[in-house]
């Protein structure tokens, strides 16, 4: 099964941002205690490649990915440090192209439909509906959908989603997974409160299962 595949299986991905890189292996496994063994984690720290080296090294069962990669050095460097998939905020910079020289999944941002149509012609099907909540939630989603339902495009919400509306975006036919951090926020992780947040993990895979 391909990595996105795999994302359209389990349908919610923590996205998380890692101050110390001790957090990580701790932080990975709360998760898949909580029956989400996937986390974006994003390049808005200087932990991150650290990060992902040691997640993917020590939790092989974690699904570990990277996000918030704005530059084709961020998509190399994530690459190398091991993650299974790469996710951006937008479809500019390069970063498409970064990604398929280092074989990375990739699942860019695209929130207009000629951003979604860049991203078809670079060959990417699944895109980040970010941020989702500002740019009318699941009201445009569903517009976008429509058109796009003909060639396959699949949307990743993020930004906005929450215990309150995450079901609603998991029973739109056209969202393989929502993305979001409700789950493990950067203060909980800070403050190592791991049973928190395999809680939520959990509160949330059984709204995936409702
Ligand atoms: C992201 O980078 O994907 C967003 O910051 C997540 O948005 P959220 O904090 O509203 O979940």
């Amino acid at each position: 099964m391909s990595v996105l595949t795999e994302l359209g299986t389990i349908r919610v991905v923590p996205v998380v941002e890692i101050e110390n890189a001790d957090d990580a292996v701790p932080l990975a496994r709360a998760l898949v205690a909580g029956g989400l063994p996937v986390m974006e984690v994003t390049y808005r720290t200087s932990a991150a490649r650290t990060a992902i080296e040691r997640v993917a090294a020590e939790v092989p069962e974690m699904i570990v990915g990277a996000g918030t990669l704005l530059s084709p050095a961020n998509v190399t460097d994530a690459a190398q440090a091991g993650a299974r998939f790469g996710v951006a905020p937008g479809c500019g910079g390069g970063v498409l192209a970064a990604a398929r020289e280092a074989g990375l999944p990739f699942v860019p941002g695209a929130v207009t439909p000629a951003e979604i149509m860049d991203c078809l012609a670079e060959g990417c099907d699944v895109v980040k509906f970010f941020p989702a909540g500002s740019y009318g939630g699941l009201g445009t989603l569903r517009s976008l959908a429509g058109p796009f339902s003909a060639a396959g495009v699949r949307f990743v919400p993020t930004g906005g989603v929450s215990p309150d509306n995450l079901a609603d975006y998991l029973a739109h036919p056209a969202v393989l997974a929502v993305g979001g951090t409700w789950i493990a926020p950067r203060k909980d992780i800070t403050a190592g409160k791991w049973a928190e947040i395999t809680e939520r993990a959990r509160a949330a895979v059984q709204v995936v299962e409702a």
